[in-house]
């Protein structure tokens, strides 16, 4: 039975459109008809917020899975959104993170789980800026990160850091871990600063891993607070043209790009 595909969003620098970027991405994917599981790895628990998905207190959060003394297998807290085909696992707002085991595979061993086998084509994992045993994880287990980066000079640092951790998890302990692409989201280049962190950015990675960019469009924050992917809120606004390119581009660049595994 084949595997999912993972993806994690992610950045060591907070507030950089993480979870807009993990909710609208995973709303493209189940859209083009891939079944997509959204996994919210950050206790703030927003990407509920951004699909519009109200539980009760006690539910089951993907932050049980990191729970020492009663572990829950992943699938008792998939819940389904109201759009088809896109599913989603909640976080906990009230979990510690000193609390997590120190042991960086427990995420990839509960997506192996038989129980998940054929349900779904993609799993997106929306991803704390901290640097700590579940972004660890998230690393871990994924196939493909995906790093969105505002344009300003702490951000280059930010993408700068993560790299670094990308890089040791892939030569540690996850040798299918490719860098998918950066996505600079709320880019003006009309904005000297904007586009000489985009330049540096640039040559750092290579042209071929910037997937377009996102304008900034308060649409994008409109769509949120209304509980809706962009493409359902606003599909005529810019924000959703750019999340469509965008996802454009990773398709693209997913056929492209030499896979380890061949997944
Ligand atoms: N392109 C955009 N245009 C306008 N507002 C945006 C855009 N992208 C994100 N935002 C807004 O910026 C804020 C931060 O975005 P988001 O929550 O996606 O970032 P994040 O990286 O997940 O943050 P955190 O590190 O706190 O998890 C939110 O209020 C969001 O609605
Ligand atoms: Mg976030």
């Amino acid at each position: 039975m084949s595997r999912p595909r993972i993806l994690v969003i992610t950045n060591r620098k907070g507030g950089t459109g993480k979870t807009t970027t993990a909710v609208n991405l995973a709303a493209e994917f189940a859209a083009s008809g891939q079944r997509t599981l959204l996994i919210d790895l950050d206790t703030q628990n927003h990407c509920a917020l951004g699909l519009g998905v109200k539980l009760a207190a006690n539910h089951p959060t993907a932050h049980d899975l990191f729970s020492a003394t009663a572990p829950m297998p992943l699938t008792e807290a998939i819940v389904n959104t109201a759009w088809l085909g896109l599913d989603l696992v909640t976080a906990d707002p009230d979990f510690h993170h000193d609390r997590a085991p120190d042991d960086e595979h427990i995420l990839g061993r509960a997506l192996a789980e038989p129980a998940l086998a054929g349900q779904y084509d993609w799993i997106v994992l929306d991803s704390p800026p901290s640097l700590d045993v579940l972004l660890i994880n998230a690393l871990t287990a994924a196939h493909w990160a995906l790093i969105p980066f505002m344009p300003h000079p702490l951000s280059g640092e930010g993408v700068r850091q993560l790299a670094r951790v990308f890089f040791r998890v892939a030569m540690n302990s996850n040798a299918d871990l490719r860098l998918l692409g950066l996505l600079p989201v709320m880019l003006d280049t009309r904005i000297v600063q904007h586009r000489r962190v985009q330049e540096q950015i640039v040559s750092q990675f290579g042209q071929e891993r910037i997937l377009g960019g996102i304008r900034s469009d308060i649409k994008l924050a409109e769509s949120f607070a209304a509980g809706q992917p962009i493409r359902e809120y606003a599909p005529r606004s810019r924000g959703n043209e750019d999340y469509q390119t965008a996802f454009a581009n990773l398709c693209t660049r997913l056929i492209a790009l030499p896979s380890a595994s061949g997944r």
